[in-house]
C-alpha cells in the first residue's frame, strides 16, 4: 500500500514511524515532513520513507501529488488542512484520506458549531453563549463574573482563548478579539464560557462514524515550565497510562462524554470518521467537555503509538470504512514517557539553524525512540526549524522506568537554547 502523511511535527514522525511498521506499507511519502521522518525505513522492503517539499495546506499540490502517484491511503495530521476540507476534495476525486471531512472537523474548527451541538445533543459542558456583538458578549460575561474564557470562533491556529478572571479582563479580552481583531476574523463571532475549575484529562477515540473505539489515558503537559508556569504550549510532554485514573473510571467519563456525542452525530447526520480528541474538566458535578478536537494530539500521539500493538494501517482503513467494530485495540502493559525538547525561548520567539548532536546516541538506548518535530537538515547536520523540536519518547515497566529513560535520553542531546520540562509525569508519581 502506498501512503502519504500529511503535516511535518512529532505527531507526523510519530505516524510514519508506526506505519512504516507494518507489512502492508510498500511506499511512505510525507508532506512536508522532517529531519527525522526522512530518515524513517520501512520494514516490508527497507525502502526509506521520502519527504515531499509540499505544505500541508496546499490542498491542490497535495492532491495532485496524491493522484499522480497512485497514493492509496492519505493519511492527515494537523487541525487546519482538515478544516479546509482536505478529505472532502480527495474524497470527491475518489482517493482515500483518513480524518474528518470539512463538515466533522467543525467540531474542532468552529467552537460555536462545537458548543451548541453540545448544547442540543446533552454532552455535558459548562455555560456559555456565542455573540457578534460586542456589547452582548460583555453583558453575559458579567453574568459569569468576569469569570470566563472568551473564544474567537473558527480558525486561530490553536490561539484565540483568552482566560479572565474578573469583568474588567473580560471586557478588555471581548475587545481585543472582536474589535482590535487579535486573531483576525475568527473574532468575528465570539464564546464567553464559563470558567469551571477542576483536574483536566484529555481522550482520545478513534471513530468511523457508528463507533468510537477509546484510547487509554494520558495526560498533556500544556504550560512551557515546571509546576504548570510559563506560556501554554502545544503541550511540553505527555505520559501513558494516568495511574489515578482506572479502567472503570475512563470508561465512565468516556460513556458519560462519547454516547450522547455519537447519538448527536447520528441525529444531526454527521459522519465522523477520524479522531475525536476531547479535552474534558473533571468537576464535582461531572465530566464536561472544554473543547473537541478532530486529530491526534500532539504530544499525545507519541506515547499512545509507542503503545499500541496493533497495525496502524489495519486500524485507520477501519475508520474510513465503517469497520473498527471488527477490531479489538491492543496496547502494551508498559508505561510511555514523552518529553519535549524545545528551542530557548519557546512559545514566544526563538533561534532556528542551531546544530543538534547526540540524537543517534539517545536513540540507541533500548526502549527509546526520538521523534522529530521542528527540525530540519541543513549541511548535513540536523538543526531546529520549529519550537518544539524533539519529544524523545520511553517506554518502560513502569511510570518511574519510563520517565527516568525519557529523561536519560533527553540529557544525551544538546542544541544552543534547548531546554524541557524537568517534572513530566512527576505528579503522577
Ligand atoms: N496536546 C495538545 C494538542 O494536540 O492540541
Amino acid at each position: 500500500m502506498k501512503i502519504l502523511v500529511i503535516g511535518g511535527g512529532g505527531r507526523e514522525h510519530t505516524i510514519v514511524w508506526k506505519l512504516a511498521q507494518s507489512s502492508r506499507s510498500t511506499k511512505i511519502w510525507c508532506a512536508p515532513g522532517n529531519a527525522g521522518i526522512a530518515n524513517e525505513t520501512l520494514k516490508s522492503n527497507n525502502s526509506k520513507v521520502e519527504c515531499v517539499d509540499i505544505g500541508a495546506e496546499d490542498l491542490k499540490s497535495l492532491l495532485e501529488f496524491a493522484r499522480e502517484n497512485e497514493v492509496d491511503l492519505t493519511v492527515v495530521g494537523p487541525d487546519n488542512p482538515l478544516a479546509m476540507g482536505i478529505v472532502d476534495k480527495f474524497q470527491t476525486i475518489g482517493l482515500r484520506a483518513w480524518g474528518p471531512t470539512q463538515q466533522a472537523a467543525q467540531f474542532e474548527s468552529s467552537k460555536i458549531f462545537s458548543q451548541e451541538f453540545m448544547d442540543r445533543n446533552g454532552v455535558p459542558t459548562m455555560r456559555s453563549a456565542s455573540f457578534q456583538d460586542p456589547s452582548e458578549a460583555k453583558n453575559f460575561a458579567a453574568e459569569l463574573g468576569g469569570k470566563c474564557a472568551v473564544k474567537a470562533d473558527g480558525l486561530a491556529l490553536g490561539k484565540g482563548v483568552l482566560i479572565c478572571n474578573s469583568a474588567d479582563e473580560a471586557n478588555a479580552a471581548i475587545e481585543q478579539i472582536m474589535t482590535d481583531r487579535t486573531f483576525g476574523d475568527a473574532g468575528a463571532n465570539v464564546l464567553v464560557q464559563e470558567l469551571i475549575t477542576g483536574m483536566e484529562i484529555s481522550l482520545h477515540a478513534l471513530c468511523d462514524g457508528k463507533t468510537a473505539k477509546l484510547f487509554p489515558s494520558s495526560q498533556d503537559h500544556k504550560r512551557a515550565l515546571e509546576n504548570d508556569l510559563g506560556l501554554n504550549t502545544g503541550g511540553m510532554g505527555t505520559y501513558s497510562p494516568v495511574p489515578f485514573l482506572k479502567e472503570d473510571k475512563l470508561h465512565e467519563i468516556a460513556n458519560a462524554v462519547l454516547d450522547p456525542w455519537l447519538a448527536g452525530c447520528a441525529r444531526e447526520g454527521i459522519d465522523f470518521r477520524g479522531m475525536i480528541y476531547p479535552g474534558i474538566m473533571l468537576t464535582d458535578e461531572g465530566p464536561k467537555v472544554l473543547e473537541f478536537n478532530a486529530r491526534f494530539g500532539d504530544p499525545e500521539t507519541q506515547v499512545y503509538l509507542t503503545r499500541l500493538e496493533n497495525d496502524l494501517v489495519d486500524l485507520l482503513e477501519a475508520s474510513i470504512d465503517g469497520t473498527l467494530d471488527e477490531h479489538e485495540l491492543q496496547w502494551t502493559n508498559q508505561s510511555a514517557v514523552c518529553v519535549v525538547v524545545a528551542s530557548g525561548g519557546y512559545p514566544s520567539s526563538y533561534e532556528k539553524g542551531k546544530v543538534i548532536s547526540g540524537l543517534e546516541t539517545a536513540d540507541a538506548i533500548p526502549g527509546v525512540k526520538v521523534f522529530h518535530a521542528g527540525t530540519k537538515t541543513k549541511d548535513n547536520e540536523i538543526v531546529n526549524s520549529g519550537g518544539r523540536v524533539l519529544g524523545v519518547t520511553a517506554l518502560g515497566d513502569n511510570l518511574l522506568a519510563a520517565r527516568n529513560l525519557a529523561y536519560k535520553a533527553a540529557a544525551m542531546i544538546h542544541f544552543e537554547g534547548a531546554f524541557s520540562r524537568k517534572d513530566i509525569a512527576a505528579k503522577a508519581l
